[in-house]
């Protein structure tokens, strides 16, 4: 039932979701996020006016963001470990009409991460350092790196840690895929660890969001 209900929040979502500049195929699998959760990430750019946003995981997220962000001062940040990956989703950004002009995309390949409290890889931090902006960080989505086994299930926890000095005073994370329990413990531990309040949106791809508690919160859902 609450699978079923789901798929219809994605349905309702992807009316509302802003549409391509130009009409061409988008190859929509289960490994990208649900457009239910990618419309509440939309609402919190533009409600919260979100202007640094970085995301671990490129892919339609990055598609969304860099449309809803063109042409503003606003700067999509999209780290993956897969090079290749990034000339796909560039390559359908161009397909689509999408401008890249406010994204940038670091590639930065798997490597271990002294972050990692599981000896898990994560992306090569020396990389990110290397590439990365200055500015501080308002949005951070997690949906990388890979972690659909168990083995690799907490892979996406040096994400905080690796970018909380650079988070300004007001930030918003969101973790993707917390129906996983790798997951749902991240979000835990990243709550106690920086005192972070927020919730597990279930009706909305099972999307985190997580902030300071004193941050002064619209609604985005
Ligand atoms: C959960 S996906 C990230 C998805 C992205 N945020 C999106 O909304 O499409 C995590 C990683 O899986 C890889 N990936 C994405 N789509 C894939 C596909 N169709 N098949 C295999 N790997 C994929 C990419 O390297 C990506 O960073």
């Amino acid at each position: 039932m609450n699978q079923l209900m789901s798929r219809q929040e994605d349905a309702i979502a992807f009316n509302l979701l802003p549409h391509f500049p130009k009409s061409h195929f988008l190859p929509w699998t289960e490994s990208a996020m649900r457009p239910s959760s990618l419309l509440v990430i939309l609402n919190e750019v533009t409600i919260h006016n979100r202007s640094v946003i970085v995301e671990c995981g490129s892919g339609i997220s990055t598609l969304y963001l860099s449309l809803l962000c063109a042409g503003t001062n606003k700067k999509v940040i999209s780290i993956d470990h897969d090079a290749a990956w990034q000339k796909i989703v560039a390559g359908q950004a161009e397909s689509l009409g999408i401008s890249l002009a406010s994204t940038q995309f670091i590639a930065a390949p798997m490597k271990p991460c002294a972050h990692s409290p599981f000896g898990l890889e994560w992306y090569d931090t020396e990389v990110i350092n290397k590439e990365m902006p200055d500015a501080k960080i308002d949005l951070l989505l997690v949906d990388g790196p890979l972690a659909y086994h168990a083995a690799i299930a907490k892979a996406r926890y040096p994400a905080l840690p690796f970018f909380r000095s650079r988070m300004a005073d007001d930030f918003v994370v969101f973790l993707d895929d917390c129906n996983r329990a790798g997951e749902r413990e991240i979000a835990q531990l990243w709550s106690k660890a920086y005192a972070l309040t927020g919730q597990i949106m279930q009706m909305r791809g099972n999307v985190c969001m997580l902030h300071p508690p004193q941050s002064h919160r619209y609604n985005v859902y």
